[in-house]
């Protein structure tokens, strides 16, 4: 008997192309995960009315009309519940979060960043890598912490940095492997094929190795 497939809530607060490289990697036969509900808390967010077009329900919470981040993330929060929420993807969502709602979705929170984490974490991260003078970019796919663009790592993707590149050239290739490597650590984190160990990853014995520049810490007991 197959497991059922972990409801996934995607968090976007723009164009919401991660969000559409899960979901369509959700729609794949087999996959371990599919989409419970989309939330942006941008109302004006695109990436909305994509979710719309598959007829995943799509809510925009916005976060302006919430006198503290609190309120905002409780009325997240029950979205999440009502919509049977078990696991969460931020993709491109734009909100800190505090503790209490950190806390309440530990390890079951995950989150892309657009470098090798933990180099350039926060913002004009391409800007600031090129500035840097790296030669070897890439993404991320971490659990949630407080702290921003921290927690245990799921999985990278390298990507090269070429002579010449600006920050929009940059962002591009880097997005492309953001867009291969979001599915593989949902793919990972929704079969239960890792936990979390002394905040570090630890991959079950078993597992399938995902192929070279996507790889998640080894460590098989
Ligand atoms: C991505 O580069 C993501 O890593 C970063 O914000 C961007 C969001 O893009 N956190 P999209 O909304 O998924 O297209």
């Amino acid at each position: 008997m197959t497991a059922p497939k972990k409801r996934t809530a995607i968090l976007i607060s723009g164009r919401g192309s991660n969000m559409q490289s899960l979901v369509r990697a959700m729609a794949e036969p087999g996959f371990p995960a599919e989409p419970a509900v989309v939330v942006s808390n941008r109302p004006e967010a695109l990436g909305l009315s994509w979710a719309e077009s598959q007829g995943i329900p799509a809510i925009a919470i916005d976060h302006r009309e919430f006198a503290t981040r609190m309120a905002f993330e409780a009325r997240l929060h029950q979205t999440l519940l009502e919509y049977g929420t078990e696991l969460i993807c931020n993709a491109g969502f734009m909100r800190l979060l505090t503790g209490g709602f950190v806390d309440r979705w530990k390890d079951r929170q995950l989150n892309i960043h657009p470098s090798l984490l933990p180099s350039f974490p926060g913002l004009h991260t391409h800007q600031r890598a090129l500035e840097a003078g790296v030669m070897i970019t890439g993404c991320t796919v971490h659990f949630v912490r407080l702290e921003m663009d921290s927690g245990p790592i799921i999985a990278q993707a390298a990507v090269p940095v070429v002579p010449g590149d600006t920050e929009d050239t940059l962002a591009a290739r880097v997005l492309e492997a953001e867009h291969k490597l979001y599915p593989l650590a949902l793919r990972l984190v929704a079969s239960g094929a890792v936990r979390v160990e002394n905040e570090t990853l630890e991959l079950t014995a078993g597992v399938e190795v995902p192929p070279p520049l996507y790889v998640p810490r080894l460590r098989d007991r």
